[in-house]
């Protein structure tokens, strides 16, 4: 945990966003996998997390606006739960790691929020028992979730402390193992499910939890593929994206694209040559006041400009981006916010935490999926990850529609059907004057990911 000092300081800085009122915090609880008592590996809420980094399960905050005064709802085990689950911290210890002024049984919640009459702020639920439960504890009296609340939070926990940022270069130092491991274990005839396998056990004997499912694959051009039954054959690439969560739960979330073999082929070259300025030149927008939207459609251009160069587009390249017909390589967003959450604050609302109040979401295919398009505030932390993919579904679905053909040339896209996809991610800090790549150095050049897969076959 940080210093009860740490929540203390959070929890006054959304009193002070809000008018009145009490905050309602649920904590998770477990979630059965097939029968009540046989449960996954537990996951604390993000938000609970943020404002009182208490890591069990069976806890509830309530948070009063005026004083900013806190109460801790919760249960010390009984002998019987500590037969089966061993001891566990005692609610008033707890309640003071958190810098929490008063705690009270469980059962007393209701009638606690019973008897503060007054407006209760809550956040939206994901989780179906947080819902019936919030509906519960309000006898279906409740206004829905609390956008002033909602807007307050994103608004916080936006801004990254210099704590939080140490804790993501924690997550990335494990996330930065993950890929070497990858990288140095990857060869012809290996499974894809042998890495998956050490990425998650490296990150299991370091204590670490998985941030997200790993993503390995050499079909990376499916955009978030979790199943791992390939064999791997040299001409392939691996597509690895994978991330660790730090010890306090914040996220990493790195990919790298290697070939098979250890040795790019020069159409693989050419390919990668393109994300890898795609991403450089996304870099140059990352400054506070830059638009994110503006960094992703400069990207989008990058990959235009390289693509016809490989004789795969043609036309005009600013028309080709406005129209949309890059998406046919380049179908998602260049990044997201990370943080507590791979996808930060995401549970929140999309649209709320990643674009400005005046701009909508675009409608248009690929440009619709961007997740951060807002401007950029020194504090934020993000994802910088260009990618370019051949989808022979999307290729077939296009073609057949004569979709963008006087900017795609299709027949040239044939063989290529086979390439699979490329994606390069990093996570970045924006600072007052730029940003700053975080974590440790992941080799990323052509240059430095043959040296790390020659370094083990020597
Ligand atoms: N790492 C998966 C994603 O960003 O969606
Ligand atoms: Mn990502």
């Amino acid at each position: 945990m940080f210093s009860a000092n740490t929540y203390q300081n959070r929890r006054n800085v959304l009193c002070e966003k809000l008018n009145e009122g009490i905050i309602l915090l649920p904590g998770n609880n477990p979630v059965p996998m097939n029968y009540p008592s046989n449960w996954l590996r537990f996951r604390q809420d993000s938000n609970f997390l943020y404002y009182c980094g208490l890591d069990h399960p069976h806890l509830n905050l309530v948070i009063d606006v005026k004083t900013s005064e806190s109460t801790l709802f919760g249960d010390d085990l009984t002998v019987d739960e500590i037969v089966w689950e061993g001891e566990r911290t005692k609610v008033s210890e707890m309640a003071q790691l958190a810098g929490i002024e008063h705690w009270l049984p469980s059962a007393e919640l209701q009638s606690f929020l019973k008897d503060h009459n007054n407006h209760i702020h809550y956040l939206p639920c994901y989780r179906g028992d947080q819902q019936i439960f919030v509906d519960g504890l309000l006898n279906g009296q409740s206004k829905g979730a609390s956008k002033e609340l909602i807007q307050s939070v994103i608004q916080q926990r936006s801004i990254k402390t210099d704590e939080e940022i140490a804790e993501i270069e924690a997550a990335l130092q494990v996330t930065a193992e993950f890929h070497k491991i990858a990288m140095q274990s990857t060869h012809p005839g290996v499974k894809e499910q042998s890495i998956v396998g050490q990425i998650e056990g490296h990150a299991l004997s370091e204590g670490r939890r998985l941030a997200y499912p790993v993503i390995f694959s050499v079909r990376g051009e499916i955009l978030h593929m979790n199943e791992y039954n390939n064999v791997m054959a040299g001409g392939q690439l691996a597509l690895n994206d994978s991330g660790a969560e730090s010890p306090l739960h914040y996220a990493s979330d790195i990919t790298r694209t290697f070939p098979v073999s250890g040795k790019f082929n020069d159409r693989q070259k050419e390919i990668y040559d393109i994300v890898y300025d795609m991403q450089e030149a996304a870099f140059t927008y990352c400054a506070p006041g830059k638009s994110y939207k503006e960094a992703h459609l400069e990207a989008a251009t990058i990959a235009v400009r390289g693509l016809k160069k490989l004789g795969l587009m043609k036309g005009d390249v600013d028309e080709a981006v406005k129209a949309g017909a890059h998406a046919l390589f380049f179908p998602h967003g260049l990044g997201h916010m990370l943080g507590l959450d791979v996808h930060d604050m995401e549970g929140l609302g999309e649209d709320l935490v990643g674009y400005n109040e005046d701009e909508g979401r675009s409608d248009q295919f690929g440009l619709a999926y961007l997740r951060l398009a807002k401007n950029l505030e020194p504090g934020f932390v993000l994802t910088v990850e260009p990618g370019i993919y051949f989808i022979p579904h999307l290729i077939d679905q296009w073609q057949s529609e004569g979709k963008h053909e006087a900017f795609i040339n299709y027949d040239a896209l044939e063989s290529y059907r086979d390439f699979g996809g490329i994606r390069i991610e990093d996570n970045i800090l924006i600072t007052e004057d730029g940003f700053r790549i975080l974590g440790p150095h992941i080799p990323r050049t052509i240059e430095e990911i043959e040296a790390e897969m020659a370094e083990n076959n020597a």
